[in-house]
């Protein structure tokens, strides 16, 4: 089985984030001059991916404006000698085939993934967070190629998940697993657990924010209950199929940014921006002496 299709749910209301939310998709916040949502591609493309459905809602037309042609400001852009703007406004949707699908009601993750049912077929296919960028350690394979790569071993569901300190336990859904015999970085995923209290979690490995299913994950998302806040959820879907089929879960070094927090949206920021060379050095003085006059 090959992976070709991913789907990007970014239909989310972003509570955690009004009032920006209002009337600005959360997944369309920049990082410094980019999208969140343009990163998230960017890795689908990297690591393969040739299709991707947009799962969309009421307000996120920004989204679909991002990624289509703007033929006044090129035009723009081009009298006024600023033809490498030009190329790179246009460049962004051109190197994908991108769909779109709306959620009309805002029901949740497992909700949203349900509506790519039609467009993924019997195929497997990618699931990777709207508001979620990942960050590999330098050197290694963009987030989502690490997945593909453990599919290609697995030809099962695999989720990622990474290690977190104690007190992020109860924010996250926590693996609980069995290691692979000779992978110290692949579990059999037994079940997952929602939001554990420290004491009772089965691990600190939460997942985060990228997946591959085989289309047994829309029966399992079909049978499932409306849970907590009236939305399907997808961990109590992936549970169900882990009791019907073999899913794992990748244990990766790739750092996660959920920039539907705002804490977590804002070290993201000056992360990404102390690495780039227009703005890094600067904002590092910047930094260092507002610190220094913090500290003083
Ligand atoms: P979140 O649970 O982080 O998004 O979903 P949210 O519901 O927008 O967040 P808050 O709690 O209100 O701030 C993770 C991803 O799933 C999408 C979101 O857009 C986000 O990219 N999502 C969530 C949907 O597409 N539909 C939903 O019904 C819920």
């Amino acid at each position: 089985m090959i992976v070709r299709k991913a789907v990007i749910p970014a239909a989310g209301m972003g509570t955690r984030f009004l009032p920006a939310t209002k009337s600005m998709p959360k997944e369309m916040l920049p990082i410094v001059d980019k999208p969140v949502l343009q990163f998230v591609i960017e890795e689908a493309v990297a690591s393969g991916i040739e299709d991707i459905l947009i799962v969309t809602g009421r307000g996120k037309q920004a989204i679909e404006n991002h990624f289509d042609y703007n033929p006044e400001l090129e035009l723009f852009l081009h009298s006024a000698g600023k033809q490498h703007l030009a190329d790179q406004v246009r460049g962004i949707g051109d190197r994908v085939q991108i769909h779109y699908i709306r959620q009309k009601e805002q029901l949740g993750l497992g909700d949203a993934i349900r509506l790519a049912r039609a467009h993924m077929g019997s195929e497997p296919f990618a699931v990777l967070l709207g508001d979620t960028i990942i960050d590999p350690p330098e050197g290694q394979s963009p987030g989502l190629r690490q997945l593909l790569d453990a599919f290609d071993v697995t030809q099962a569901s695999v989720v990622a998940v990474h290690r977190v300190p104690p007190e992020w336990v109860s924010r996250y859904g926590i693996v609980d697993g069995v290691p692979e015999p000779g992978r110290d970085d692949l579990l059999r995923l037994k079940k997952l657990v929602e939001k554990p209290a420290v004491n009772v979690a089965p691990s600190n490995l939460a997942i985060a924010g990228r997946y591959i299913f085989t289309n047994a994950i829309f029966d399992c998302i079909d049978a499932t209950q409306t849970g907590v806040g009236g939305e399907i959820q997808l961990t109590d879907a992936m549970n169900l199929l882990a009791q019907q089929a073999p899913v794992y879960a990748l244990a990766w070094q790739a750092r996660r940014f959920d920039i539907g927090n705002r804490l977590e949206y804002a070290k993201c920021f000056i992360e990404m921006a102390l690495r780039r060379p227009d703005t890094g050095e600067a904002l590092r003085v910047f930094l260092k002496g507002l610190l220094g006059d913090a500290a003083g």
